[in-house]
């Protein structure tokens, strides 16, 4: 049994302390969050993880369609990945020389720039996505020796200074400026805007989500390819965040083959380690790497303590080599189209349904107000109370009387979101959408529960960020 004065090994922990989750939290860590996950009830324990299910106190399996905001593109505690950790560990590997350099770190560059297009040949490593995108706004600024960065609007490129710089949403922004100088919001998919920005001639780079994963929204079929124009007419760098959507994601390996794009850097992240190990990577083109690391001294110019360390390395090859044995990616983009096929017939069936999108499996479904005088007036009672309520009523009995675990695609946005493992069956997709469907009819049929719920919880949709 656990006794605080004498520190227990991690298998004691787990076996002796397991349902402390909310109470640690709550004296430690985020007790908003704890707020906001007792007031929806998703309070649980949870005791375990396999493939595209999180698994609870009682044994009971629910379908995750959050995927940890997108990591566990192979499922969860993939028997390869964690194979390949316990490998590393097994080998002793002389991990981290600093002055000196390692062979897992090398081989996944040389794998992941193999899978990548032509214009990128050489790998700058990383921890986070957050992390890739920071040493991208870096490269850009040194290779170009120009100040400014352009990102489009609602662009998600993490949290921390410089990546929050480039982000195109208030609520994550206020409160932390001043920010980084010199970085300016395009509207998504609006070329006009670019080319009008890129005039100015001091532009360094621009930075954009081929699909933005706030909202899930999708360009119009020549904006990529004619952003990427415009970029090397006006001497500026194109750099595709895809640490969301890379990694087999839409159904391409990186969503930017979509598009046959040749960009000049690709930040990648998240799913690129099977979940089990942070890792973040910046693929670069030699041209813009040779320009920042020009000589010896300026070999260290740009990086951090972790990046390319062994146990990432490891597991982000561990994913790769899951990616091909499995066929994942193929069978992401079949999942993908099963999905919207079954829910796409939706925006007919309902008022409320205004929009199903997605590629491959970054899945979304948008509400608005029904027709109806007195829904109307109930959606607007709500919304007036707290903005994107409705995808409440959605989420919460999907997780509790479907067991499926979904989130709201942004802040005040009437917007749920999917980012299944790709290792999803197609039963479960099916299962999904009819549970889904289910819960939009009473949704729609009951609009009072719509009235009862707001007046019961006023919520925050915040920690469901992306
Ligand atoms: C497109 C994109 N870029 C960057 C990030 C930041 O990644 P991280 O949370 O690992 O810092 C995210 C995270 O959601 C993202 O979706």
């Amino acid at each position: 049994m656990y006794s605080s004065s004498r520190p227990a090994t991690v298998a004691e922990i787990i076996a002796d302390r397991a349902g402390e989750e909310m109470a640690l939290n709550d004296r430690f860590l985020n007790p908003q969050m704890g707020r906001i996950l007792r007031t929806l009830g998703f309070d649980k324990s949870w005791r375990g993880g396999e493939g595209a299910h999180l698994i609870d106190a009682d044994g009971n399996r629910y379908l995750d369609l959050f995927g940890g905001y997108g990591v566990f593109a192979i499922g969860r505690n993939h028997p390869a990945a964690v194979a390949a950790v316990q490998e590393v560990m097994a080998a002793r590997t002389g991990n981290l020389p600093q002055l000196g350099v390692t062979l897992l770190s090398g081989v996944l560059a040389e794998q992941l720039l193999a899978r990548a297009p032509g214009s990128v040949g050489a790998m700058v490593p990383a921890n986070t996505g957050t992390e890739a995108v920071e040493a991208a706004i870096k490269i850009a600024r040194a290779a170009t020796g120009r100040p400014r960065i352009l990102y489009a609007e609602h662009a998600f490129h993490g949290l921390t200074l410089g990546s929050l710089s480039i982000n195109g949403n208030a609520e994550f922004r206020d409160g932390f400026g001043p920010l980084l100088a010199d970085c300016t919001a395009v509207a998504f998919d609006d070329l006009d805007a670019l080319e009008r920005e890129l005039q100015r001639g001091d532009v360094a780079a621009f930075v954009v989500e081929p699909v933005q994963g706030k909202g899930v929204n999708l360009p119009r079929a020549d904006y990529l390819p004619r952003a990427q124009a415009l970029c090397r007419q006006a001497g500026a760098l194109l750099v595709c965040d895809e640490v969301q959507t890379g990694v087999g994601r839409t159904g391409r390996f990186l969503a930017l083959e979509h598009w046959g794009l040749e960009p000049d850097m690709v930040c990648m992240a998240k799913a690129l380690s099977g979940g089990l190990v942070p890792i973040g990577a910046v693929l670069v083109s030699r041209a813009a790497f040779e320009r920042v690391f020009d000589g010896m001294e300026r070999a260290v110019r740009h990086g951090s303590t972790f990046g390319g360390n062994d146990l990432a390395a490891a597991a982000a090859l561990a994913t790769l080599r899951v990616l091909d044995e499995e066929g994942l990616v193929a069978h992401a983009e079949r999942m993908g189209e099963l999905l919207l096929s079954l829910t796409q017939p939706l925006i007919e069936r309902y008022e409320v349904v205004r929009d199903v999108r997605g590629l491959g499996l970054m899945w979304a479904i948008e509400f608005g107000p029904p027709s109806g005088r007195v829904g109307r007036a109930l959606w607007e009672a709500i919304e007036r109370r707290q903005a994107g309520l409705f995808s409440q009523l959605i989420t919460v009995p999907l997780f509790h009387e479907h067991r499926i675990l979904c989130q709201v695609a942004g802040h005040r946005m009437n917007t749920i979101k999917a980012l299944p493992a790709l290792v999803i069956e197609e039963q479960e997709i099916r299962r999904f959408a009819a549970a889904l469907e289910q819960t939009i009819a009473s949704a729609e049929r009951y609009p009072s529960a719509l009235a009862r719920f707001g007046a019961r919880t006023g919520l925050r949709a915040a920690g469901m960020r992306r």
